[in-house]
């Protein structure tokens, strides 16, 4: 069994009511509250979910601090790798939301900038998250010639800056496998060696975009939702993942009342991060 499938079956046990592992730090959860936060006039963020911004201080948002330094370990060990993709077996298991809150995490305790790209063509959500409403993006740098810098926002949140998704295009997948995507992104690679640049992607299942960006990023870091897709549904998008360079499984969004009522669960070896939190 693979180690990735091993800590699947281990979260499997833990929805079924086993025991919490050996090792396993309990980190109290404090509710987050619906509010409306303003950073530089320039984003709005409602989501509760992005308690990176909403309630940095909170345990929660300690998880992803978590997730950011094994990201800089995994990503520094034998050379520099700066681009990274977060994916999942199906939508809405929390990518955007691991992808923007991993952006800013890094954005507000690295020294560098980090570029979140928005590279789910399909259904982009990451300016909607932030609050802003952008005129070009991807699509339009790879489809029209525009200049990446041209299409950046930055956030003021640290040094993060976004490249949106852009405007609509007919066949997202015909533009991930074409060499313009691979070029992009040597391109954004030589230009800014010393950012991390993080992609947003749609699900590995439902469409193929996500296994070809796989192909090109140095990085792949899979969501699995509790209660989402069926263990052997995510087996099958990690096998299409096969051969790409998969880091870690980030496990969102499980409940943990069967334990404590307000406890999350945070362990990791040194290549999965395995979180749970509701
Ligand atoms: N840990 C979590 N707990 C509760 N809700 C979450 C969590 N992570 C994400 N969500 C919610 O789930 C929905 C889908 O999240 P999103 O990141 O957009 O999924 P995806 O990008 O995989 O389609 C959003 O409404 C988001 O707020
Ligand atoms: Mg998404």
């Amino acid at each position: 069994m693979s180690r990735i499938e091993d800590i699947l079956e281990k979260a499997t046990r833990l929805r079924n009511g086993d025991a919490l592992p050996e090792g396993a730090i309990n980190i109290p959860l404090q509710p987050v509250a619906p509010e409306v936060f303003k950073i530089e006039q320039k984003l709005i963020v409602e989501n509760p979910y992005l308690v990176t911004v909403t309630d940095s201080g909170s345990p929660i948002a300690e998880e992803y601090k978590k997730l950011k330094s094994l990201i800089l370990k995994l990503t520094n060990a034998g050379g520099f790798k700066n681009t990274l993709m977060v994916t999942s077996t199906m939508g809405g298991e929390g990518k955007s939301i691991t992808a923007t809150n991993l952006a800013i995490t890094l954005a507000q305790e690295y020294d560098h900038t980090v570029l979140l790209v928005d590279a789910d063509l399909r259904k982009p959500s990451i300016s909607g998250y932030l609050g802003i409403q952008p005129q070009i993006g991807l699509t339009d740098c790879l489809t029209k010639g525009v200049d990446v810098s041209d299409a950046l926002i930055k956030t003021g949140i640290g040094k993060l800056v976004i490249l949106p998704a852009g405007s609509r295009i007919e066949n997202p997948v015909e533009l991930f496998s074409s060499n313009r995507m691979q070029t992009f992104i040597n391109e954004l690679k030589q230009r800014y060696p010393d950012r991390y640049v993080i992609f947003d992607t749609p699900p590995v299942l439902s469409f193929a975009d996500a296994h070809s960006l796989g192909l090109v990023v140095d990085g792949v870091i899979f969501v699995v939702k509790e209660g989402g897709a069926a263990l052997n549904n995510v087996k099958d998008a990690l096998n299409i993942l096969k051969d790409t360079n998969v880091l870690g499984v980030v496990f969102n969004n499980v409940e943990l009342s069967r334990f404590d009522s307000h406890y999350s669960y945070y362990t990791y070896n040194t290549n999965y991060y395995y979180s749970v939190r509701k």
